[in-house]
C-alpha cells in the first residue's frame, strides 16, 4: 500500500465532499443548543446529508476490522470524550462543551471534518483548550507544502499544544481520505522534524489534534467505540481536510461557516 496521489478529476470531487462536510457544520451549529440532545443533532445532520446534500454519512455502519459497526450518523464527543462519542438521549447543558465529527461521502469521495461547540457560558480555561486546539491544527496545516515531511506538521502541533500546558493523544491521528474513510499516510500530531513521509502535490489527508487538558492516556469504554481521557480531564480536537497544492496547501473542508484561521496564518500568506 502507497499514499494515493489523486488526480484533477479526483481533487475535483473531494473539493465538493468535503465543502458539504463543513455546510453540514454551518447546517447544524444553531442547533447546537442547551437542552438539545446529541441524538437530535444526529438526526437532523441524516435528514440533510440524505435529503438535502445527496450524500451518505461516511460513519452510519463503519466498520473497521475489530470494530462493531458505527450506530449514528456523526460522532458527538462531550467534555471528557476524546473522539467517537456515539450521540445519546443526554440533554447538552450549560457549559458543556463538544466536538461534532462529520464525514460525508458524495459521487464515491470522503469529505471529514470537526469542530468545537461550546453550549452557553464555559468556563474561560475551557475555552482556552479549545482555542489552543483549533490554533494547533493551523500550526499543522501551516507547514503542508511539497517537500515537507509528515512529522513536522506532528512537530509543531506537539510543540504548541504542549508549550500551552496540554497533552496530545497518540492513540489517534490524522490520514489519507479519499475513495477510502482512512487510506494512507497516518497523519501523528507528534513527531520530530524531518522525518516521516515527504509530502508530495495531490496528496488528500485530514488534521484532527485531538488535546487534552490533563494527561494524554485515554480509555476505551465498553461500548466500543468511545475514547475518553483516562483521567477524565476535558479534550478537544478539531479537524481539516488539507491537499497539498503545487505551493503549499487548499483547506478542502471549507463553508460560509468556518472559524478564521489565526492571525498568524493570514500574516504568513500576506508576506508570501
Ligand atoms: N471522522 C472520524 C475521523 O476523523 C472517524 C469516525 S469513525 C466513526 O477519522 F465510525 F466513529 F464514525
Ligand atoms: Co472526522
Ligand atoms: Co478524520
Amino acid at each position: 500500500m502507497s499514499i494515493h496521489i489523486k488526480t484533477a478529476e479526483e481533487i475535483e470531487k473531494m473539493r465538493v465532499a468535503c465543502r458539504l462536510a463543513s455546510e453540514l457544520l454551518d447546517y447544524l451549529t444553531p442547533h447546537v443548543l442547551a437542552g438539545v440532545t446529541t441524538k437530535a443533532i444526529d438526526q437532523l445532520a441524516y435528514d440533510y446529508i440524505v435529503n438535502v446534500q445527496h450524500a451518505i454519512p461516511a460513519p452510519l455502519n463503519y466498520a473497521p476490522p475489530g470494530y462493531t459497526p458505527y450506530p449514528a450518523s456523526i460522532c458527538t464527543s462531550v467534555n471528557s470524550v476524546i473522539c467517537h462519542g456515539i450521540p445519546n438521549d443526554k440533554p447538552l447543558k450549560d457549559g458543556d462543551v463538544l466536538n461534532i465529527d462529520v464525514t460525508v461521502i458524495k459521487d464515491g469521495y470522503h469529505g471529514d471534518s470537526s469542530r468545537m461547540f461550546c453550549i452557553g457560558n464555559v468556563p474561560r480555561h475551557v475555552r482556552r483548550l479549545c482555542d489552543i486546539t483549533f490554533e494547533a491544527m493551523w500550526h499543522g496545516i501551516a507547514m503542508v507544502r511539497p517537500g515537507a515531511r509528515l512529522g513536522d506538521i506532528g512537530h509543531v502541533i506537539q510543540t504548541f499544544a504542549e508549550n500551552a500546558g496540554y497533552s496530545v493523544v497518540r492513540e489517534f491521528c490524522g490520514h489519507g481520505i479519499g475513495r477510502n474513510f482512512h487510506e494512507e499516510p497516518q497523519v501523528l500530531h507528534y513527531g520530530r522534524p524531518g522525518t516521516g513521509e515527504e509530502l508530495r502535490a495531490g496528496m488528500i489527508f485530514t488534521i484532527e489534534p485531538m488535546i487534552n487538558a490533563g494527561r494524554r492516556e485515554i480509555r476505551e469504554m465498553p461500548d466500543g467505540w468511545t475514547i475518553v481521557t483516562k483521567d477524565r480531564s476535558l479534550s478537544a480536537q478539531w479537524e481539516h481536510t488539507v491537499l497539498v497544492t503545487d505551493t503549499g496547501y487548499e483547506v478542502l473542508t471549507q463553508s460560509a461557516g468556518c472559524q478564521a484561521p489565526p492571525d498568524f496564518v493570514a500574516k504568513a500568506h500576506a508576506a508570501a
